[in-house]
């Protein structure tokens, strides 16, 4: 139970238990209502910022909060001083994750001492926790308002509370989740875009706390979503990524049309916009017609994130991922022999509770078998509320940072070996801009997602261009444009 004050006025606490219900309800689409009257223009002359933590949903959420209260006239900020309203939009994937975010806190104390009319609010993943909202309460009193990643449409109703009421604000809803459309969004940059196929996550890998963090899987529907790319090809984006917690799952909760992953994917090929990525995979759902769609290519790129987890399938069946190394591995000798020069990147824990030297082993030498491009690499973190949670987490931290060190070193092999093979090839490149290191370096994407830094015009920049790579890095290509191409390029 929460303990602290009395807030029952304005407070819907989090209750993992209850978020992690699946019934059979159909799924409500919602509708984004107008801005309630008395919230219009009350960020005229005011600032909010948005910190952002963890995975592209996060990034993407925090898009759509600052559309909200950009439509309540706020302006962004990057500065603490000059914000009258900062959000943290944290994660809850990790431990380490967490600990950031309260450091973070903490740290605002001052700040919010100094400037007494701050909001300072918390969203995201760690809201949902219970264990974290009483965390705040007993501890970080500063905090003015907490609302989950089922509440982001409320945002108006709950800034009015919070601005009206010396109370902390909460609202979390622990429910399984409806779909909300035509929310505002603020996009990044007019190249890029994220786009929201599907919500939530029904797999309950026993190591991983988004269940419950994001409720149930369900799915926009076709029209939604085709509709929101066409728009965005209209405005010029030149890349979009599909993203769900679980992409693969995409309209299998649809009860009246029989519309797949692979359904989708085949439609968006027909749009005009220059590439489609999707993230993330799971390798269980990934069906043949999926499959088939790819090979198609053309703004499908040939790149696959295809998180496998471990490469032992006793770690496998211990995690409920519901494959084994066999099948993972069929999938990938399928995808290869469908996509030839597809790229494939993954995720990997090591050191989950009881993973031996030869289960350990035998992450490595699948990972030399697919030969990964890149991965994300992850020390197992126990999540409260999860099933890995009550198992013994017996692999010591020495030990699970020796695996991490040696794993990387294996992935880092192979990354550099891969992109040698690019060496004195022309690839594609979308480009996004300076480099961050030398303003005189342009640095963009090839169709596969590996960052390439060459020299030339500004006015290359939001350009799709060709680059002829010279220099193979562990993470980066070096390369020389070229302005006219021979030959099709490569990647
Ligand atoms: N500990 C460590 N890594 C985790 N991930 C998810 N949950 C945990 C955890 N409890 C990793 C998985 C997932 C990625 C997004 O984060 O590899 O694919
Ligand atoms: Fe977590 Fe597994 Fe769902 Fe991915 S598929 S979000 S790892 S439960």
């Amino acid at each position: 139970m929460l303990s602290g004050k009395d807030y029952s006025k304005y407070f819907t606490a989090p209750d993992l238990k209850e978020a992690k219900k699946r019934g059979k309800e159909d799924i409500q689409v919602l509708q984004f209502d107008q801005i309630p009257e008395e919230m219009q223009g009350v960020g005229a002359g005011k600032k909010y910022m948005i910190e952002t933590y963890g995975c592209q949903m996060n990034v993407h959420d925090s898009e759509t909060i600052a559309g909200i209260l950009e439509q309540m006239a706020y302006t962004r900020t990057e500065s603490h001083q000059d914000a009258d309203i900062i959000l943290l939009n944290t994660c809850a994937i990790r431990e380490n994750a967490e600990d950031k975010v309260f450091g973070h806190i903490g740290s605002l104390k001052a700040l919010k001492t100094e400037k007494p009319n701050l909001v300072l609010g918390v969203c995201g993943c760690m809201s949902q926790e219970e264990s974290v909202v009483s965390r705040i309460l007993q501890k970080h009193q500063h905090v003015d308002l907490i609302f989950g990643t089922h509440n982001i449409h409320r945002l108006p109703h709950l800034l009015f509370n919070a601005l009206m009421s010396k109370e902390m604000v909460v609202e979390v809803w622990s429910k399984e989740g409806d779909v909300v459309e035509n929310m505002p969004k603020v996009r990044a940059d007019g190249l890029r875009a994220w786009v929201n196929i599907m919500y939530g996550c029904d797999k309950f890998c026993t190591y991983c706390i988004v269940p419950y963090t994001r409720g149930k899987e369900r799915s926009r529907r076709p029209e939604d979503v085709l509709n929101e790319i066409r728009d965005l090809a209209r405005q010029g984006y030149q890349e979009i990524t599909l993203l769900g917690q679980n992409v693969n799952a995409y309209g299998k909760d649809f009860s009246n049309i029989t519309y797949l992953f692979g359904d989708l994917m085949d439609d968006v090929r027909k749009i005009g916009i220059p590439r489609v990525r999707f993230t993330t995979s799971h390798p269980r759902d990934f069906d043949d017609h999926l499959i088939e769609v790819l090979a198609k290519k053309g703004n499908l790129v040939e790149h696959i994130h295809l998180p496998v987890q471990s490469g032992s399938s006793e770690v496998l069946k211990l995690m409920a991922r519901k494959y084994d190394r066999e099948r993972y591995l069929e999938l990938v000798a399928k995808l290869k022999k469908a996509i030839p020069d597809v790229v494939l990147t993954t995720d990997i824990i090591v050191g989950f509770p009881g993973e031996t030297d030869e289960q350990f082993a035998e992450t490595l030498s699948l990972v030399k078998e697919v030969e990964y491009d890149m991965a994300f690499t992850f020390i197992y973190s126990p999540r409260d509320g999860t099933p890995a949670a009550k198992m013994q987490d017996d692999v010591p931290m020495e030990v699970k940072k020796r695996r991490l060190a040696k794993l990387n070193d294996v992935l880092n092999e192979i990354s550099k070996k891969k992109n040698s093979i690019l060496q004195g090839q022309v690839v594609e490149v979308l480009v996004e801009g300076e480099s961050k290191k030398n303003p005189d370096v342009l640095s963009g994407r090839t169709r596969t997602n590996k960052l390439v830094n060459f020299v030339g015009p500004k006015h290359l920049i939001g350009k799709m261009v060709y680059v002829s790579i010279e220099k193979a890095q562990t993470w980066t290509l070096k390369g020389k444009w070229v302005e006219e191409v021979s030959k099709s390029p490569v990647a």
